[in-house]
């Protein structure tokens, strides 16, 4: 099964970064979070780069 990520939202500054680079996994939410509305919308590799570019290290890969 593919590997699911998601946002820690305590931890998210809001930078929008991860949105950015990835629109098709990550969004902004009401609150000005990100958030992953849809984890199979892009490949592993490219949200991996959201993951290491993201400045709090917020977003992980789901067990
Ligand atoms: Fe938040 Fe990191 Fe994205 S700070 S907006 S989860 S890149």
């Amino acid at each position: 099964m593919a590997k699911i990520p998601y946002v820690d939202q305590d931890v998210c500054i809001s930078c929008n970064l991860c949105a950015d680079t990835v629109p098709e996994v990550f969004r902004m939410n009401d609150a000005g979070l990100a958030e992953v509305y849809d984890p199979a919308g892009a490949s592993e590799a490219k949200i991996q780069e959201a993951i290491d570019a993201c400045p709090v290290a917020c977003i992980f890969w789901q067990d």
